[in-house]
């Protein structure tokens, strides 16, 4: 039994095949060059190179897993994402299941990202918590045994993907921004600047980073005009460890006060920024200091990727994974507000 899944809610075309025991069959990945040299993502330009790549992508990924013809049920991200991006990767895969005569399963992209967990780590059972941590999202949830997910934090203003794309433009370090963060933080020596921790010390489990990105900027310009030169290679390597600090220590600080609120044991951290080596280290340090059972994706199943949407939509459709499947195309997602049992 296969579920294909079809992911296109930003910038990656991906189509994957998995099994209805969580064994991943194919995961193709187009991610989308054009953006670049933009500094961020263009939605009209994502919607056409989704387009022209999703007929293929789809192919390949179906015939790794034996042929169209082995393909029970087709599951597709519906939202939330752009809009355009969203209705080229719906409605091929409503198309297609039409055409195969199979039926056809929405996914959220956010909870498909907590499914990732899932197929990283059959044995994990909610109740859990799961930070969903991404260029589009940042997000705490609770879900409970029924796998419903409810909102216990969220970001009042920039992703924390967002951020660090930002941040990377402030320096000219290209599109995304995490990973070449990521690099240049690790090769910093000696004292990075200290950014300020948002909304660190209130009992709130809501994130901002807005505010983290203005002081960057602001300790960028009060060294001039030229600052890069100025900075020069060592200093952008601090600039990135103090930002990428500042971002760690609250998202780590506020994942460990949603376990410990929830009484949860069991952590899943989850989208593009977990991707990050520097955080999984830091939060596999936390849970083993509080005691609390983390599973972090491997990289290529934290970036968007159509394998956490294929086996989704699988449980969905098996069953026991609560909420209505409407086969509509939304760009936004609301979720319901975590109650204290
Ligand atoms: O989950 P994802 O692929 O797409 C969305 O759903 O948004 O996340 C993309 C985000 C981008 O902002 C990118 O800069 C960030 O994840 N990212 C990283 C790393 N790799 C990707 N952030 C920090 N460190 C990384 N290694
Ligand atoms: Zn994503």
């Amino acid at each position: 039994m296969i579920a294909l899944g079809i992911e296109t809610s930003c910038d990656e075309t991906s189509a994957a095949a998995v099994d209805d025991r969580g064994r991943i069959l194919s995961n193709v990945v187009h991610s989308q060059q054009v953006h670049g040299q933009f500094g961020g993502v263009v939605p009209e330009l994502a919607s056409r190179d989704h387009l022209k790549k999703i007929a293929s992508v789809a192919e390949q990924a179906a015939s790794e897993a034996g042929g169209l013809a082995a393909v029970d049920l087709v599951a597709a991200t519906g939202s939330p994402g752009l809009m355009g991006a969203l209705l080229v990767g719906h409605s091929f895969a409503s198309a297609l299941a039409a055409s195969l005569g199979k039926p056809l399963v929405t996914v959220n992209h956010v909870e498909a990202h907590v499914w990732a967990a899932f197929l990283q780590d059959p044995g994990l059972e909610p109740p859990l918590v799961a930070l969903v941590v991404s260029g589009g999202h940042t997000s705490l949830f609770h879900m409970d045994s029924g796998y419903r997910l409810s909102l216990m934090g969220r970001t009042l203003d920039d992703a924390a993907g967002e951020a660090f794309d930002k941040v990377a433009k402030m320096m000219g370090l290209g599109y995304p921004g995490g990973p070449v963060i990521e690099r240049r933080a690790a090769a910093s020596a000696g004292k990075p600047p200290r950014f300020p921790r948002a909304l660190l010390d209130e009992g709130s489990l809501d994130f901002s980073f807005s505010g983290l990105k203005t002081a960057v900027l602001n300790h960028l310009l009060s060294l001039g005009d030229a600052y890069l030169s100025r900075l020069g290679p060592d200093g952008i390597d601090g600039v990135c460890r103090g930002f990428q600090d500042a971002v760690f220590d609250v998202l780590a600080d506020k994942a460990a006060r949603a376990a410990e609120l929830s009484r949860c044991r069991a952590l899943a951290v989850v989208g593009g920024v977990a991707a990050n080596g520097e955080l999984r280290r830091r939060f596999g340090e936390m849970a083993a200091r509080e005691g609390i059972k983390l599973v972090v994706p491997t990289p290529d199943l934290c970036t968007d990727n159509a394998a956490m949407v294929a086996w989704n939509g699988w449980r969905r459709h098996i069953g026991g994974v609560s909420g209505p499947n409407e086969n509509t195309v939304k760009s936004r997602a609301q979720w319901p507000q975590y109650r204290r049992a």
